[in-house]
């Protein structure tokens, strides 16, 4: 049997009533745009996430456009961020017209190395926008200090952590804006595409409001550029049955990670992700990625690949080494490393003890021949 690196299926065949339910009922009111679903599910969220506010949108990369945007950021504005995440996250600053600052991360947890910020600063730095990658949240105690004190925005991308906490605080709810996609293999995906923005300001959600509405907060009397940008309310209808789970669904992912590292710590040449933190970070393994430090990452791909067992590279190329932003001629060793080592292994909620001893099995014998 092969083993996919996410399986939606058991998800949706185990509350198949609910989501049929919740679908049907979006169908017989009819109100496919902003509908009663979107609202209900803002709410929850927001209790969920512990925000005033949390905005739906339709797409993680629009949280992202839309909440740098409505924190204030702007044309000519620098954003420091990591080099290591999906071209999203960049993308969204240049696309705003501001410039992202990459600088290196860390290799334990793959996030923003806080000590790197600080000398990255120039007048022109208007934010940090961290990402939670893999699940896991970034240094927050340190970057909201560097914030503070330099009088920077924070802007988080919670893409890949929705419930993933540190000190007891929700990703998302850290910083001054947090930005959540519901892409399908997230560990909140829906149906479809789908994005939320999270602040505790009033004002920046009143603009995040009207920017995912043609800035507009009255039809047709459109004050500012935005964007067709609102959730579906058959996503949030999906999304209401799936938040109900999501506990359960991250601490399943939270003990399979625990096996693989139990069982993949003493392998030579395999680096595990840190599954016990000593600080309360309570990471939610979106991916949970090693490290295969022999040089033979791509090597053991293809031998899983054989064996039928499917694994990601995130991310193969870094931000700034990708066409458009490598003219700026970074050297960021870290994340050029990574790049070459990290391997995500197959991991969803409801994954069989036995198929993800196949894993283990499959990658310690290609790695006993080392
Ligand atoms: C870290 C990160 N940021 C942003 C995004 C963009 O989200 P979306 O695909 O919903 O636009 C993603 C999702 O792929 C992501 O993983």
């Amino acid at each position: 049997m092969p083993i996919p690196l996410f399986d939606p299926k058991p998800d949706i065949q185990a509350h198949w009533e609910e989501y049929n339910n919740a679908i049907k009922n979006v169908m017989k009111h009819g109100q496919f745009i902003l509908g009663p679903e979107v609202e209900e599910f803002e709410q929850q969220a927001a209790e969920y996430l512990g925000v005033e506010h949390a905005i739906g949108v339709n797409s993680g990369t629009d949280a992202l456009v839309i909440g740098l945007r409505a924190a204030g950021v702007g044309p000519g504005d620098e954003v420091i961020t990591t080099p290591f995440s999906f071209f999203a996250t960049a993308e969204s600053i240049s696309n705003i017209g501001a410039r992202p600052v990459f600088v290196d991360i860390e290799p334990s947890t793959f996030n923003l190395q806080p000590a790197n910020i600080e000398p990255a600063i120039t007048e022109n730095t208007k934010a940090i926008l961290p990402v939670h990658l893999f699940g896991l949240p970034a240094g927050m105690d340190e970057i909201m200090q560097i914030a503070e004190k330099h009088n920077l925005k924070v802007i988080e991308d919670c893409a890949q952590s929705f419930g993933a906490t540190c000190n007891g605080q929700q990703t998302g709810s850290i910083g001054d804006v947090g930005a959540f996609s519901f892409f399908p293999t997230k560990n909140l995906g829906g149906f479809g595409d789908g994005g939320l923005i999270t602040t505790d300001d009033d004002e920046t959600a009143g603009l995040c409001r009207k920017l995912r509405a043609h800035g507009s907060t009255k039809k047709y009397h459109n004050e500012m550029l935005g964007y067709n940008s609102r959730l579906d309310t058959i996503q949030a209808a999906v999304l209401l049955v799936k938040l109900k789970y999501l506990d359960k669904a991250n601490s399943l992912r939270q003990s399979i990670a625990q096996r693989y590292t139990e069982a993949l710590e003493d392998v030579s040449g395999i680096k595990p992700p840190a599954t016990r933190h000593p600080s309360p970070v309570n990471p939610v393994f979106h991916q949970y990625t090693i490290r295969v430090l022999n040089g033979k990452r791509d090597q053991l791909r293809q031998k899983l690949s054989e064996k039928k067992i499917s694994t990601g590279v995130y991310y193969p190329v870094p931000q700034d080494q990708l066409p458009v932003y490598s003219k700026l001629n970074y050297e960021l060793e870290v994340s050029k490393k990574m790049a070459q080592q990290v391997l995500s292994l197959p991991i969803w909620p409801e994954m069989e003890t036995g198929k993800q001893e196949d894993v283990v099995t499959a990658i310690k014998e290609f790695m006993a021949k080392f």
